[in-house]
């Protein structure tokens, strides 16, 4: 195929002066053979001004071009602003600004703000000539970034740059991927959303998150580069250091540097830029069931009662494309799933305080003149993405051909809300209590070219097969038991010139062509990685419009930075396999730690392929310490609903029961979360930072700040090898401490519906009493509060309360807990009625018998037990969570 004369807005900066001539061979793209980056002359820094909180200069080639994937540009414009005291931002961009950089509409920047450098914990240094700045820790004077040893390259559609590290550097992030957590060296993570089953080690995947953490023993990091486009960043050994290198197809250079210094700072900071974490709704926390394959209506309502019959506590119940018609979106199958039928189950499942999600996909069915609403109405509305020539891009998805709405333009907002509001409705729909967003990375299956959408399409066996014939009418439900910087430069959007890494080739393959227009002049060439976060925003805010004042809970794919601000995520389609089990737990943290988009977790006893019951009873007590806790499964795949096997029936009811009672406790830190960016989960060197012991750790971590989960790891084994850092632990379910050396200790008899549990010293934990088959009942349990001290005999916590479904709760309690000399002293705000009470206290690591005091009053001594074995105390109690109170050791 051969592309020619387009005359179109530009990718690389804002509408172009003179029409762009394409002469593009795009069944060949072929790299182009590049000249060496470090001949290149780099630029020389003119024009310097400075003022205490910024400073700027303009950027001119220092010599000879050299042209390796196009023009240089021969000037650049250089602003840094000194943000905070622990932020700078160092901007690179052409001196017009006509460039493509990430729309403020996608990515609202943080309000602008300055500060003196005299009172920054970092610096920015800088060399004249070849230009080149530095990153320095005020205090230490560690540089921890850059850029003297290699020329900066600015080319239209590729731009290098590229900072030394210390040898062996630690470095965490630049997902999505399924590498180990801390990135080991020689890998080139590419940034490219791509619909990835099987989540591949080494490949790009469906997000694209370009910031790292850089961990030392003297502190943490953070580089955020704030760019959308294709990029590689390759992790590299040079000679005794290390080097980080961006290859980058388009944009321009947007680098906020976060000081930390630990790394939990980092997150925080990293959280002012992109936003802090979305609150979600407490029942978001319960165990959710879902696979591709449930083929009718009796299919779910049979699971949803046979997880009742198990006495498994069944959340949310979920349906995937199954429900629709022919797979088109806002449509369900009259004979499969009839609305009638659907909403009785949904009605039944709200009627136990249970809910209901269903699965939405961004592309919309080319079907032109059949009455299908969400085609026409997008139709009218014009919303959907367009070639340069104007016409309408199409790509095959599930319903076959399809059309992708257009977030950029100005009524695709309305238009999305308004399939909401039709579809989804309370009334006369089916009603959701969340959204499930999926192949939003785009995702299409049409390889690249896709000249023939309508042949790929037929080759896919489609509209569906259906199992089996539908229920016979009137079947009932079955009984629940309960821009252009460098000018004649031809910009190449679908084969440029520096070929990224992407695992599928071509950029355009299996995803929308780059060269779509969006409706605002934008190049879909620079703005892919944005497409699944723009729809994951735009569904939150269909879904509040849906259920006004009410917190959304929407799960996507595709991810950019910010997407944690809006919704939720799920790691995609993994195996059943146990290194993908282990994996989860990296590719979780990369997303909550360091990305600040705590609500993830990965399909639990694996997607695609066959479980075993091992794996899943492992994965079950795994998975209830995601913070989006969901069995699913891929059709055709063997059932795996954890009722299925008597292992895993217990081992799913022993872990939520932890994770039930540890439920207010998580909802805590995500309250905290969306305050102030506090990582819900923690690598374990966010909390042992100096211990280089933990540096490498990701087949352990810690839910919320002390709840350390270290799980099984290996197929058929009931030991495991943990690590223990210097501290006092406390085991979740006998409470006996442990200390930890520093050093690995084995646990060995752990049965398969177990997994261990430790409670790091130095926590007051907030639990329920006993866990409960809904959140609901859940909310109904007293509370225990768990004492666990450090080895200096303090500890401290918080309780975060309200109606755990408000955007705005009209009162909340908010306790913090401290705990020394053996007086528990528990303050703040108690405006929230729970209607429970504090039905007991436990110390850990009593030395012996001892009475309790509440507010300064003997508890009864028969209400105090004390066990000399595991050395804990728990006394029953009655305390009113209406106002502060005491609770001592006498
Ligand atoms: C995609 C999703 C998967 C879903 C399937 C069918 O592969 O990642 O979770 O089950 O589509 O909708």
């Amino acid at each position: 195929m051969l592309v020619r004369g387009l005359l179109i807005a530009s990718s690389l900066g804002g509408v172009l002066a003179t029409p762009l001539v394409q002469s593009i061979d795009v069944r060949a793209p072929q790299a182009v053979q590049a000249a060496d980056p470090q001949s290149c002359p780099g630029y020389t820094a003119k024009n310097v001004k400075q003022t205490t909180s910024s400073f700027s200069a303009d950027l001119v080639l220092a010599g000879k071009a050299c042209n390796i994937y196009g023009p240089d540009l021969t000037q650049l414009k250089l602003t840094v602003t000194y943000e905070e005291a622990s932020r700078i931002h160092v901007k690179i961009a052409d001196p017009e600004g006509k460039r493509y950089q990430v729309p403020e509409s996608v990515l609202p920047r943080p309000s602008s703000s300055s500060c003196d450098s005299g009172s920054a914990s970092i610096l920015f240094k800088y060399n004249v000539s070849p230009f080149s700045f530095s990153i320095v820790r005020k205090g230490t004077n560690e540089v921890l970034f850059d850029t003297s040893s290699y020329p900066l390259i600015f080319e239209p559609q590729y731009l290098r740059i590229k900072t030394s590290l210390p040898a062996n550097a630690n470095i965490y992030g630049l997902g999505e991927h399924s590498d180990p957590f801390r990135l080991p060296h020689g890998i080139t993570r590419t940034m490219w959303a791509r619909d990835s089953y099987g989540i591949p080690t080494n490949t790009n995947l469906y997000s694209s998150q370009p910031i790292y953490i850089e961990h030392r023993p003297t502190g943490s990091h953070g580089v955020f580069l704030l760019n959308s486009n294709g990029m590689d960043v390759k992790l590299s050994d040079e000679g005794s250091k290390s080097a980080l290198e961006y290859s980058i197809i388009g944009g321009i250079l947007d680098f906020y540097f976060l000081s930390g210094p630990n790394p939990a700072d980092v997150a925080k900071q990293y959280a002012k830029i992109v936003g802090l974490p979305a609150e979600m709704p407490y029942w978001g926390f319960g165990f959710h069931q879902c696979r591709y394959g449930y083929k009718d209506y009796v299919d779910v309502a049979t699971v949803i009662g046979k997880y009742e019959a198990a006495g498994i506590p069944l959340e949310t119940m979920w349906t995937d494309i199954d429900y629709m018609d022919q797979r088109k979106v806002f449509t369900n199958d009259a004979s499969y799933f009839p609305t009638d039928k659907v909403r009785e189950i949904v009605d039944r499942l709200h009627k136990k305080n249970q809910h209901y999600i269903l699965m939405v996909d961004p592309a919309v069915a080319y079907q032109p003149n059949t009455n299908y609403i969400a085609y026409d109405e997008g139709i009218k509305a014009d919303i959907f993405m367009k070639r340069p020539n104007g016409t309408t891009f199409k790509g095959v998805v599930w319903p076959g051909v399809t059309v992708f709405p257009d977030w950029f333009h100005p009524k695709a907002s309305s238009y999305w809300t308004n399939q909401f509001l039709r579809f989804f409705n309370k009334d006369t729909g089916i009603d959701i209590d969340g959204a499930w967003i999926d192949m939003n990375d785009p995702s299409s299956f049409c390889p690249f070219p896709c000249d023939d959408p309508f042949g790929s399409a037929r080759n896919q066996s489609l509209p569906p097969t259906r199992p089996s014939p539908p229920p016979a009418p009137g079947t009932p439900v079955p009984p629940f038991k309960r821009g252009v910087a460098a000018p004649n430069a031809t910009l190449d959007f679908l084969n440029p010139p520096y070929h990224i890494n992407n695992t599928n080739g071509a950029i355009s393959d299996r995803t929308a062509y780059t060269d779509i227009i969006h409706a605002n002049g934008l190049v879909e060439y620079d703005t892919h990685n944005v497409y699944g976060h723009m729809m994951s925003v735009e569904t939150r805010k269909a879904m509040l419009a849906r259920r006004p004042g009410k917190r959304p809970i929407v799960i996507t794919r595709s991810t950019y930075s910010g997407t944690g601000h809006h919704t939720g995520k799920w790691l995609g389609d993994n195996l059943s396999q146990w290194d993908q089990y282990r994996s989860s737990i990296a590719g979780m943290l990369g997303m909550a730690s360091i990305a600040q988009i705590p609500m993830v977790g990965s399909d639990v006893c694996g997607f695609g392929g066959n479980t075993t019951e091992t794996l899943c009873a492992r994965w079950a007590t795994l998975g209830a310490f995601y913070p989006f806790y969901r069995n699913h499964n891929q059709d055709g795949s063997p059932s795996q609903e954890f009722y299925l096997w008597a292992s895993v029936t217990q081992a799913a009811k022993n872990a939520i029961d932890i994770r039930y009672r540890l439920l207010d406790y998580i909802y805590t830190a995500f309250h905290q979360a969306h305050v102030d960016g506090t990582p819900v989960l923690n690598p374990l060197f966010y909390k042992y930072p100096k211990d280089s012991n933990t540096f490498g750790l990701d087949l352990q971590f810690f839910y919320g700040d002390s709840i350390l989960v270290s799980p099984v790891t290996e197929e058929n084994s009931t030991s495991v090898s943990i690590y223990l850092p210097k501290d006092i632990f406390y085991d979740f379910l006998t409470y006996a401490p442990v200390q930890g050396q520093g050093a690995n200790v084995k646990l060995t008899n752990v049965g398969f519906t177990a997994i261990p549990v430790h409670i790091r010293g130095g926590a007051v934990l907030p639990l329920r009493a006993s866990s409960a088959m809904t959140t609901f009942a859940l909310r109904q349990q007293d509370f225990n509060i768990v004492i666990a001290p450090s080895a200096d005999g303090k500890a401290t916590g918080s309780l975060y309360i309200d109606d755990g479904e408000s955007i705005a709760p009209s009162a909340t309690t908010e306790i913090k807990f401290g705990f020394t000399d053996g007086k528990l002293t528990a303050s703040g705000k108690f405006n929230y009625d729970a209607k429970v009470k504090v039905g007991s206290v436990t110390f850990l690591n009593v030395g012996s018998a001892k009475s309790v005091l509440v507010n300064g009053k003997a508890v009864d001594a028969g209400k105090v037990k004390y066990n000399a074995a595991t050395k804990s105390l728990v006394a029953t109690t009655a305390i009113s969570l209406k106002s502060g109170f005491t609770v001592e050791l006498k």
